[in-house]
C-alpha cells in the first residue's frame, strides 16, 4: 500500500508509539485486502465498549496517548452509567466498565455509548463520506440507508482509524464493490417487526453476496423499519451493504443501463416469515431497543402502553435501551415518565445482549431479528421469541 511521506513517518515512529500502533494496524489490514492507500474519514465508531465482551483486554487502550483525530463514538457498554445499581452489577464489574470508559474518553472520543450514532445529534454521515465504523447495525445503514461507505470495521481498526484520521481504501469504500450480486424479491406487505424477520432470513441466505431487495409496491419502509431491517441482516449475515429501490442512494446506479438483472433471484413471504416468528418459550421479560430506540419508538410504546394498560401496571419485567441523548430530549421527558410509572425500565448506556444484568431470563420476548440471533448465544443460554411492537407491549400486562 502507498503511504505518502506523512504516513510513513508516522509509521516509523516520529509521531509517537501511539499513531506507530494505529499505522502498523492500518497498513497491515490494507495491505492483507490490497489496498492502494489511506483515505481520510469523516468519523469513526467504536465496538469493544462493554466489559462483558472485551474483558481486561482495554488494559491495551490504557497504553495509548494522545487524541483521536476524527469525530468518534462508542458502542453500548455494560450498565447504565447512572443507574447500574438499580440492574444489580457488581461494584467489581462497575469499576472495570468505568475503567474501559475513561480509557476511550481519555483519547478524545465522545461519551456516548449508542449502537446508532446516526440518530444522534451531528452524527448521521453524508452520502458519499468515508467512515471507519464498527457494530454491524451501524455499518448496514450508514452504508446502505445513508449512501456512506464504510467497511465492517472491528474494534481495533475502528480505533486505529480514529487515531489517524484515515482507513485502507478497499472493500466497500469502492464503487465497484457496491454492485448487488442477487436480487431477493419480497412479495408481501410488510410491517414492525416483519422488517426484523426479513432481515434475519436474508442475511442467513445472501453468504457474502450484496443483495438487491425488492419490495412489494404496498411497502415504504420508516427509517426504524430499516434500522430494524439492517440489525437483522448484520445479526444473521456477514455482508456491509444491501439496496432497495428508491431508497439506498446508489441502488441501481451503476447499472441503469441495460436494466440490472442479477442471474441470482431468491422470492421470500408470508410464510417465510411466519417461520422466524414461530418459537415456543414462554417469555418471562420483554427487551425493546435492539438497535437502540429512537424517539419516535419510544413514543409509539407509550401510546401502546396507554391503550393495553386499561388502568393497570406492567406485570411481566419490560425493558427498554435507548441512547442518553434520546432519553434526555426535553420533548420526551414527560413520556418517559409516564412510561416509567407503568413499570417499564428505560435503560441507557447499554443493551440486552452486551450488559451482564440479563443473562438470568428464560425467553426473552422481543421486537429485534438482531436480539433473535444473539439472545442465544450471550445471554445466558435464554431463548429469544420474536413479535410485534403492539403484541410485545400486551404481552407485558
Ligand atoms: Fe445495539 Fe446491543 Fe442490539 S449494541 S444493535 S442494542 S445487541
Amino acid at each position: 500500500m502507498h503511504l505518502t511521506k506523512e504516513e510513513e513517518r508516522i509509521y516509523e515512529g516520529e509521531e509517537g508509539w501511539t499513531k506507530k500502533k494505529a499505522m502498523e494496524i492500518l497498513v497491515a489490514i490494507g495491505d492483507i485486502n490490497n489496498a492502494s492507500e489511506l483515505i481520510p474519514i469523516a468519523s469513526a465508531h467504536m465496538s469493544g465498549v462493554s466489559y462483558k465482551t472485551i474483558g481486561d483486554a482495554f488494559e491495551f487502550i490504557n497504553r495509548l496517548e494522545g487524541t483521536v483525530e476524527v469525530k468518534s463514538t462508542l458502542n453500548p457498554m455494560g450498565m447504565d452509567r447512572e443507574k447500574w445499581t438499580e440492574m444489580n452489577i457488581s461494584e467489581e464489574f462497575a469499576n472495570k466498565q468505568n475503567a474501559v470508559f475513561a480509557a476511550y474518553k481519555h483519547l478524545g472520543i465522545a461519551p456516548v455509548c449508542s449502537c446508532t450514532p446516526y440518530l444522534l445529534e451531528g452524527g448521521a454521515p453524508k452520502k458519499g463520506e468515508h467512515i471507519a465504523w464498527a457494530e454491524s447495525s451501524a455499518v448496514l445503514f450508514a452504508n446502505s440507508v445513508i449512501g456512506a461507505r464504510t467497511n465492517m470495521e472491528g474494534a481495533p481498526s475502528a480505533l486505529a482509524a480514529a487515531l489517524i484520521g484515515k482507513t485502507p481504501c478497499y472493500g466497500l469504500h469502492l464503487t465497484e464493490n457496491r454492485v448487488p450480486e442477487l436480487k431477493i424479491r419480497v412479495d408481501c406487505t410488510l410491517t414492525d417487526a416483519d422488517y426484523s424477520a426479513l432481515g434475519f432470513l436474508i442475511g442467513d441466505l445472501v453468504g457474502d453476496k450484496i443483495p438487491i431487495i425488492e419490495l412489494s409496491s404496498a411497502n415504504s419502509p420508516s427509517r426504524d423499519d430499516l434500522k430494524h431491517l439492517s440489525a437483522a441482516i448484520g445479526a444473521t449475515g456477514s455482508i456491509g451493504l444491501y439496496h432497495i429501490q428508491n431508497i439506498t442512494p446508489e441502488a441501481f446506479a451503476a447499472r441503469t443501463e441495460p436494466a440490472f438483472e442479477p442471474e441470482d433471484k431468491m422470492e421470500l413471504g408470508t410464510t417465510d416469515l411466519d417461520e422466524v416468528y414461530a418459537k415456543d418459550c414462554e417469555p418471562d421479560v420483554i427487551a425493546i431497543g435492539c438497535p437502540h430506540c429512537s424517539s419516535e419508538e419510544i413514543k409509539r410504546i407509550y401510546e401502546l402502553l396507554q391503550t393495553e394498560s386499561k388502568g393497570r401496571k406492567i406485570k411481566q419485567e419490560f425493558f427498554i435501551f435507548t441512547a442518553r441523548e434520546i432519553k434526555s430530549q426535553p420533548q420526551m421527558q414527560h413520556i418517559i415518565e409516564k412510561i416509567e410509572n407503568y413499570g417499564v425500565k428505560i435503560i441507557c448506556d447499554t443493551c440486552f445482549v452486551v450488559s451482564p444484568a440479563f443473562e438470568n431470563y428464560e425467553c426473552v420476548l422481543t421486537n429485534s431479528g438482531k436480539m433473535l440471533r444473539y439472545v442465544p448465544l450471550i445471554c445466558g443460554c435464554a431463548k429469544a421469541k420474536l413479535s410485534r411492537t403492539d403484541e410485545c407491549v400486551k404481552a407485558a400486562f
